[in-house]
């Protein structure tokens, strides 16, 4: 599907965007030799070949295939090669300098430091890499940008409230001496049983500190309605997430959709990472219905080069082509990401 020149022009904003998950095969490749890093493929264009195949990430939909990781665990594996500040400045650079390419104006990536702490890498070399490449963007390229850390929900809490703690002087302003890395706090990896109000402790933390609270909940997976309705309903002492991520199961439910709309809850879709296991006339109908619903959402790219290199542009155009979107929805589309982002008066007005 190639990119029309209208969606190619379209002023964009993205809300839903692994920065780990925007890892090229040849930034892993440079990376690896720049910190002598063996990977286990022998050259350039098997690793680049591995990227075209991760299973579901719910072994029990697909069955293990020895040898072929799942979605998460190749997601995972690429991080092995991130290990300096300069590592982590170069991975973002290199998303933030696509953005200006796409027309994204502003964008608000995730970011996994407990995925880097884990293995030994200090949490300021992430974060100072991060911070370095905000700045940067934002003059060089006119790409403004706020950061949301993520806590690894199947790990336990403690250790995602640890990484929050460390990240705390990196920050938004509402925290005394804040360097305004960070503006909010998500909730990624595998959901497998690992249900939003788990986390409930984290994002009160977060929220004393006057930041925002997002969190996933993909689309098909196990409990997903369960865990759709304490987003909405439970969590953050019953106001419920600012955001949800993915969330089209709420489609399924009326209490679940009417809750989204009636609280002002809006979902960072992601169509092509569904696109990818559901068959064409099953889920652009099914976003096209949340339109008509009144559920507000965005269009997104979440893991793009881990999902066929197919970034808010291309997720954009099969919103375009597939789902029976006119250009005035597809403004509207981008206006509801400018409604719910997180940035200040002054970005909003620069990017409107
Ligand atoms: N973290 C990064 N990418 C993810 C995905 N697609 N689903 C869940 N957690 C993630
Ligand atoms: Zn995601």
């Amino acid at each position: 599907l190639s990119i029309s020149p209208f969606i190619a022009k379209l002023p964009k904003v993205e809300l839903h965007i692994h920065i780990e998950g925007t890892l090229t095969p040849e930034l892993r490749w440079e990376l690896a030799h720049r910190n002598n890093i063996s990977l286990s493929y022998a050259t350039f264009e098997d690793l680049k070949a591995s990227y075209a195949v991760t299973l579901n990430h719910r072994p029990e939909l697909n069955g293990r295939q020895p040898g072929i990781p799942t979605f998460l665990e190749a997601y995972f594996a690429g991080c092995e090669v991130l290990r300096t500040e300069n590592d982590f400045y170069d991975l973002a650079m290199s998303y933030l300098s696509r953005c200006a390419t796409m027309n994204v104006r502003y964008t608000e990536p995730f970011f996994d430091i407990q995925a880097h702490t884990r293995r030994g890498v200090p949490a300021e070399a992430v974060l100072n890499g991060y911070l370095r490449a905000q700045q940067d963007s934002a003059k060089s390229l006119g790409v403004h940008s706020r950061w949301i850390l993520c806590f690894l929900r199947d790990e336990p809490v403690e250790l995602g409230l640890q990484a929050y703690t460390e990240a705390r002087p990196w920050a938004a302003g509402t925290v005394e001496g804040g360097k305004g890395l960070l503006h909010a706090v998500g909730l990624a990896s595998n959901a497998y049983e690992r249900p939003p109000m788990l986390f409930e402790e984290g994002f009160s933390v977060a929220r004393k500190d006057g930041l925002h609270v997002t969190m996933h909940c993909d689309f098909g997976q196990k409990d997903t309605h369960a865990h759709m309705a304490e987003a909405i309903f439970h969590v953050c002492d019953g106001q419920g997430a600012e955001r949800i991520d993915h969330g089209l199961d709420a489609e399924d439910r009326e209490e679940l959709w009417t809750g989204l709309v009636e609280r002002n809850i809006g979902l960072t879709l992601c169509p092509h990472a569904y696109h990818r296991r559901t068959a064409t006339d099953v889920l652009f109908p099914k976003i096209r219905r949340l339109w008509e619903k009144g559920v507000k959402f965005c269009i997104n790219s979440d893991d793009p080069t881990l999902m066929h290199d197919v970034w808010i542009d291309g997720n954009m155009q099969k919103v375009y082509t597939y789902g029976g979107f006119s250009e005035g929805d597809m403004i509207q589309l981008v206006r509801n990401a400018v409604d719910m982002c997180w940035a200040d008066d002054e970005i909003k007005t620069a990017i409107h």
